[in-house]
């Protein structure tokens, strides 16, 4: 059962993939899952590639939608399993959530917050068979598809040399910084944070661990860059500090990391 939208998708609300769902029969539910969930498979529907998918979803709307599998955790936009999942639940067909991606990405609402065309031809293809096999299915990502995407924050520790320490926000898109560990000498020190992943990010240092959440003061806060590199000076004594991202939801997504300092 194939079933086409007969509105381009940039007029629909929120959620109104739910109304597209087909009359389905257990039956065609049950064989859409196993389709959807077909065991480690990376080539998806028409040979899209869902490795490649998997890496361009996370470096072009991760860092605006959540998506379990991917491990993305953006708020700017709707979490795209919630969206999904009473679609699913009433036998809305893989196929056609797939549909409904490529359309969203074609034809964003305009007077939404999602940019036209972030990507066209192949890529659009890949994440569109990528959403659509793991939206809304648990668990995790297997096989080739586990390691398509690094894990956030699991570089090498950032380490303070002659005043300056350098710690990037991730090349591939994801809100967190290359590492979430630093250490640094006292004195005054200037943080350099490079961009090139084109999500507006900073970086900003408070007293303290405090993790995902606001704790301490914050002794400063660089630029916003979303290509180019940002940087603070902060006077650091012996102790713990918090380096953060400022960007809305980008801290609670996992975008900080843990700076000690020691004499
Ligand atoms: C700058 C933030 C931003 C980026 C980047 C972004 N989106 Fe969105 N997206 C939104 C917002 C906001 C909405 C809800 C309003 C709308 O429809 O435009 C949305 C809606 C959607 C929906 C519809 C969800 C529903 O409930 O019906 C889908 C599907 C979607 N986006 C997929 C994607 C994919 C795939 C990408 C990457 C190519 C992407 N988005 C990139 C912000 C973003």
């Amino acid at each position: 059962m194939s079933f086409v939208p007969a509105d381009p998708p940039s007029r629909r609300p929120l959620g109104r993939a739910r109304s597209l769902a087909p009359r389905a029969g257990a039956g065609a539910v049950l064989l859409a899952l196993a389709i959807g969930t077909a065991g480690c498979s990376v080539k998806g529907a028409d040979n899209a590639n869902l490795i490649l998918g998997k890496q361009t979803f996370v470096a072009k709307c991760g860092s605006c939608h959540a998506l379990a599998r991917a491990d993305t955790k953006g708020t700017v936009g709707p979490n795209l399993d919630a969206a999904f999942h009473a679609s699913l639940a009433e036998g809305l067909e893989r196929s056609t959530v797939r549909g409904v991606v490529e359309g969203q990405i074609r034809l964003p609402n305009p007077e939404g917050a999602m940019p036209k065309d972030l990507v066209t031809g192949a890529k659009l293809k890949d994440i569109a068979a990528y959403v659509a096999q793991v939206v809304d299915v648990p668990g995790k990502d297997a096989g080739l598809l586990a390691s398509a995407v690094e894990a956030p924050g699991a570089g090498k520790p950032a380490v303070e040399t002659a005043g300056k320490l350098a710690i990037a926000a991730s090349p591939t898109g994801q809100l967190a910084y290359v590492t979430n560990q630093a250490t640094a000498t006292p004195g005054s020190v200037i943080v350099e944070m490079p961009n090139v992943s084109g999500v507006p990010h900073n970086i900003a240092i408070e007293s303290g661990a405090h993790g995902a959440t606001a704790g301490g003061a914050v002794l400063g806060a660089s630029q916003f860059t979303t290509k180019g590199t940002a940087s603070v000076t902060v006077k650091l004594t012996p102790g713990t500090y918090t380096f953060f991202c400022q960007a809305p939801g980008h801290r609670a997504a996992g975008m900080y990391g843990t700076l000690t300092v020691k004499p």
